[in-house]
């Protein structure tokens, strides 16, 4: 019954890439690669939606292996979650070698699509049927988490962009000297193009994979005029369709090179449509707009320097400016959102970055409390305690059953300052900064074990309420470094890599809450006792988190 869902929920597309489908260097166009990717993500959209669909988004992609004619790709794409009238897509691409049948990861994306059948009536997408594959709720639960980055990107871009204007008006970014002969200018082109029948579905709207591919195709062309050679895409920044396009539509692309770093080149994208009418009018709608990152490889798999660019006008210098911004961004995101903690255990804590530290807060607990071959420890009626083991890594699970309703605990528990009236261990907790309701820092004193030093821990606490009935409340805690709150000699400075709550409502008035964590020196010492059976703190901890959790509930009441 699972096996059979997911066939139905998948879409694949295999392709034998031919002369047809690439460049005159033997190499896949990536404009082709798009549009066939936005088609099977369409196709996957639309099989959930019961209606045609329209790509609003794709995510920012990094294409990590280059395909040439004559080996095999094979594209999937999946509905990983449906929202209200939106739903994200998950794309995934691999490439065969076809005698030796190696197959690569070519690149991961995320579309999200909007259902929308003739007219302007809005459809409500019925909730994913999920299966039970792990990998399924994973994606379920993670989608939530790219939406809020995704729907977060533009006020991440102003607001470093102003963070940069500040910087210039004090003097301390500095322009760059205009050197005529390398300006961004002379890069800039435009290009034309006619929507016909075969570049739109059957309502007539534009497929967004050949509006990505034409401006793929103008982009290649910019930043070849800056280096006069031939530039391979490496990634492409989000892509958002503004506005829809039709069949008879005029597409106008603008593309120029905004900004050079070492071995990478940004070219930006401006698409404009308009019909006959519009024309006459002067009034074309400005429907997309995309940044794409280009790279010249060396002969040894290398890659060559890019000559320095400047700008001579003023839109020049604040898109040179605006290509640092999404630098900084993708970089960011790379680091924040996919780095898996190798090394040091605690990020630094940046108000800039809320948003992405705590995606990868939660992201952390929901892969931590997606494993699976959880071995009980202890179990009574109202508290069970589980363990995990894989390789190096050690995680421990207390399940707790509490008569009160899931958002009484979730507001109890998300406030750690009230942590030291169950828990034994906390000594005191201190709010240390807030980024809005739903990040917070905490500096947290912990007693000290076996008459060592006191501990303490500096927590980054990210909450969110469900997404969806059914959806539990989430409580992620992992520790930061913030620059206020410094080492302190009466006490050991320790980390905690990924720790938290899940709370599930299970009726009015009871619940289930779910403590996770990922255990890590700091932590140990505060949990050996129970692994090796000499102590029940964990058990007693979690019976006075319960009747706190109870107790409270009456106070509030009554
Ligand atoms: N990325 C991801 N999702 C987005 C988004 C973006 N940049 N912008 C809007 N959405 C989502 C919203 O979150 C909302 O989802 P929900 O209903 O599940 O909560 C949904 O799209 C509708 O948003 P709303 O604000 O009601 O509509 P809108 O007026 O902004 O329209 C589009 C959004 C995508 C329908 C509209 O911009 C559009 O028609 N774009 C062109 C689509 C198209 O034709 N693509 C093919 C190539 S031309
Ligand atoms: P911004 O100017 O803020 O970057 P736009 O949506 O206006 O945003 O343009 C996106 C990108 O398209 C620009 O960064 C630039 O690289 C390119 N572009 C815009 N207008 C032109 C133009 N008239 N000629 C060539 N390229 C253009």
């Amino acid at each position: 019954m699972g096996s059979q869902g997911c066939v139905v929920l998948k879409v694949q597309m295999c392709q034998s890439i031919l002369p047809c489908h690439a460049n005159h260097q033997g190499e896949l166009s990536a404009g082709q690669l798009l549009k066939w990717m936005d088609t099977i993500a369409c196709l996957a959209a639309e099989r959930h939606a019961g209606t045609a669909c329209v790509t609003a988004s794709m995510d920012d992609i990094q294409f990590e292996e280059t395909v040439r004619v004559g080996q095999v790709i094979n594209i999937q794409a999946r509905v990983n979650r449906a929202f209200t009238t939106s739903m994200e897509v998950g794309i995934y691409v691999t490439v065969q070698e076809v005698l030796s049948r190696v197959m690569k990861r070519v690149c991961v994306a995320f579309s999200t699509f909007v259902a929308k059948p003739r007219g302007t009536q809005k459809v409500t997408l019925k909730p994913l049927d999920l299966q039970d594959s792990v990998e399924e709720m994973l994606e379920h639960s993670l989608a939530s988490e790219r939406r809020r980055l995704r729907l977060y990107n533009e006020d991440a871009f102003t607001s470093l962009m102003s963070d940069y204007y500040n910087l210039q008006e004090k003097g301390l970014w500095n322009k760059k000297a205009i050197i005529p002969n390398l300006s961004t200018e002379l890069t800039r082109l435009e290009s034309i193009e006619l929507v016909l029948p075969p570049h739109a579905n059957h309502h007539g709207n534009t497929f967004g994979g050949q509006i990505m591919a034409w401006m793929e195709n103008v982009a290649t062309v910019a930043a070849s005029r800056l280096c006069g050679c031939y530039p391979s895409l490496g990634a492409v920044d989000m892509f958002r369709f503004r506005g829809p396009s039709s069949v008879g539509d005029r597409l106008m692309f603008k593309a120029m090179v905004n900004n050079a770093f070492q071995t990478s080149v940004e070219v930006g994208v401006r698409v404009e449509a308009y019909n006959c009418m519009e024309w006459k009018e002067g009034t074309p709608r400005h429907i997309n707009s995309a940044f794409m990152i280009y790279y010249l490889p060396g002969s040894n798999g290398d890659r060559r320097t890019f000559p320095d660019v400047t700008y001579t006008t003023h839109d020049g210098e604040r898109r040179f400016l605006g290509a640092i911004v999404r630098k900084r961004i993708r970089m960011a995101r790379k680091h924040i959102l996919y780095s898996r903690d190798e090394g040091s255990i605690s990020v630094p804590w940046d108000r800039n970055n809320k948003v992405y530290l705590g995606y990868n807060n939660v992201a952390a607990l929901t892969v931590l409390a997606g494993k699976q071959g959880w071995e009980a420890n202890t179990i009574n009626e109202r508290v069970g305690i589980y363990v995990h083991e894989e390789e190096d890594s050690l995680c421990i699970r207390v399940v707790m059953e509490v008569k009160t309703s899931a958002f009484h605990a979730f507001s109890h528990l998300s406030d750690l300052r009230l942590r030291p009236c169950w828990d034994e261990n906390y000594l005191s907790c201190k709010e240390v900064e807030k980024a809005e309701e739903e990040e917070t820092v905490y500096h947290v004193k912990c007693a000290a074990i076996n008459g060592g030093k006191c501990r303490d821990f500096v927590f980054l606490l990210s909450k969110r309420q469900p997404c969806k009935y059914g959806d539990p409340y989430v409580i992620a805690i992992r520790s930061v470094t913030v620059a206020t709150v410094p080492h302190e000699e009466n006490s050991i400075r320790s980390e905690a890599k990924c720790a938290g709550f899940l709370i599930h409502r299970k009726g009015q008035s009871t619940c289930k809450v779910s403590y996770y964590n990922q255990v890590t020196s700091g932590v140990l010492p505060y949990i050996e006792g129970n692994l090796a059976g000499w102590s029940k703190s964990m058990e007693d901890t979690a019976m006075s988190c319960i009747s706190f959790l109870e107790q409270d509930l009456l106070t509030t009441v009554f």
